[in-house]
């Protein structure tokens, strides 16, 4: 395991060092270059302590709007195996290769605008510290991020702690109330002579984006940062070895099917899908066990009816199916059942007697479109349309019988057909 008690010998003599820091400007972090020697700025130690493990041994580290290379030399340090930190400042990025020269460690820095430039190769470590709240579209970077982290994103963001609510002008009752909220709140910039950030995130935005509506990730840990009112949110992506998703329309009882099977039901079911007895079912809340971001096995329920009457009506844009990019491998098992038992349930479960939820306009829609057998199909038509994009194992299970079936695609087209009829 590296020592990181240690800081490394350098490479360069004491005259080297002592040029490069009386020729060069060094404001934002604090670096030790050796014989006592260090630039000024801002020492990031505690950070690297609160975001790194000890070892990096093996893992890769991509630190964007690295500024002046701190964290980048603390992953060298802990043994990554491979460092990158770029920034948009060219200068900041030619002195930190003097830098990197000087200590003798192995940092790749270079240029990027994270709003122009598309971010294509994936590291196990993600670092975004006190960026995204200066860019004018922090959501569109976001997004590019959790593209290319393949384990953890970190985040270090401004959120709307007392210090800048007071900046903001916003009253401490309603400023406490909004930083609890998940919000993003657009501040102006500059204010009064005083640059301020244009954006606060606060930690309840960044879980909702990441935990909920993309399910790629499995938790968010958020940490108070050294900087006044900042947050630090590390997020952990989901790894699956093999995801099974059961899919089916509205009524057809996937949250009941989901749960049987992960816990012994569907005996012979569960068999032909290789469900081992420990198979985890997703849902995203914190605290159970699937909070764990690595899972051999896992069942998720995805209603096809999602996308029905609403904006985005294609599967390809479903934020909710972002977590099939987690697995190595993907099994889809399409529930399907008699048109009028898929009605009668749908009724008994929100319409029929002793529901007090008033159906929504959507639900009743559904609820009509279910009237019609050849609408159904089409429903179906859409999602099997989906999946053949897709290069994964499917099967379809007919939940009509007591004991469910499986049937092939091809005696579900006969019965599509006589539907459509
Ligand atoms: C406030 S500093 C944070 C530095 C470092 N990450 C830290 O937390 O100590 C913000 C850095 O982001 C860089 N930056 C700003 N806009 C950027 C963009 N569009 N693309 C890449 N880097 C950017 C700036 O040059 C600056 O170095």
């Amino acid at each position: 395991m590296p020592d990181h008690s240690a800081p490394n010998a350098p490479r360069w003599t004491r005259e080297q060092v002592e040029h490069l820091l009386a020729t060069e400007t060094f404001r934002y972090h604090r670096i030790e270059l050796g014989y006592g020697l260090a630039t000024e700025g801002r020492d990031r130690s505690n950070t690297a302590r609160q975001i790194f493990p000890d070892d990096l041994t093996g893992k890769s580290v991509l630190d964007l709007g690295c500024s002046e290379g701190a964290l980048c030399f603390e992953a060298a340090r802990r043994g990554a195996s491979r460092v990158m930190g770029l920034d948009v400042e060219p200068d900041t990025i030619r002195k930190n290769k003097l830098k990197a020269e000087c200590l003798g460690l192995d940092v790749e820095f270079g240029t990027v605008d994270l709003e122009r430039d598309t971010l294509t190769e994936k590291f196990d470590f993600v670092l975004c510290l006190n960026v995204l709240h200066h860019l004018t579209n922090p959501l569109s970077v976001l997004n590019s991020l959790t593209e290319v982290a393949d384990e953890r994103l970190i985040l270090e963001m401004a959120s709307l702690g007392p210090h800048d609510r007071r900046r903001l002008g916003i009253l401490p009752l309603f400023g406490n109330l909004l930083a609890k909220a998940p919000i993003i709140y657009v501040g102006k910039t500059p204010t009064r002579g005083r640059k301020l950030k244009r954006f606060f995130i606060t930690p309840g935005a960044i879980h909702n984006i990441l935990v909920h509506h993309r399910r790629i990730y499995a938790r968010v840990d958020i940490k108070k940062s050294e900087h006044k009112d900042r947050f630090i949110a590390t997020a952990h992506r989901r790894k699956i070895g093999h995801l099974v998703v059961v899919a089916g329309p509205v009524g057809i009882g996937l949250d009941r099917f989901c749960t049987n099977i992960t816990r012994g039901g569907y005996p012979e079911v569960a068999e032909k899908l290789a469900l081992p007895a420990d198979t985890m079912l997703l849902d995203s809340t914190p605290g159970r066990p699937q909070h764990r971001a690595h899972l051999d096995t896992a069942v998720i329920g995805y209603d096809i009816m999602r996308a029905f009457m609403r904006t985005g009506n294609v599967y390809s844009r479903d934020d909710n199916l972002d977590i099939l990019s987690c697995a190595e491998k993907i099994t889809y098992v399409t529930l399907w059942t008699a048109p009028e038992k898929l009605r009668k349930q749908l009724t008994d479960s929100r319409f029929g007697y002793g529901t007090f939820k008033r159906p929504s306009k959507r639900e009743r829609r559904i609820y009509f479109s279910y009237e019609n057998p050849a609408e159904i199909v089409g429903h179906y038509d859409g999602w099997f349309d989906y999946l053949e994009t897709r290069n994964d194992d499917q099967v379809i299970l007919d939940m009509s019988p007591d004991v469910p079936q499986f049937i092939d695609r091809t005696a579900w087209s006969k019965i599509a057909a006589s539907l459509r009829s």
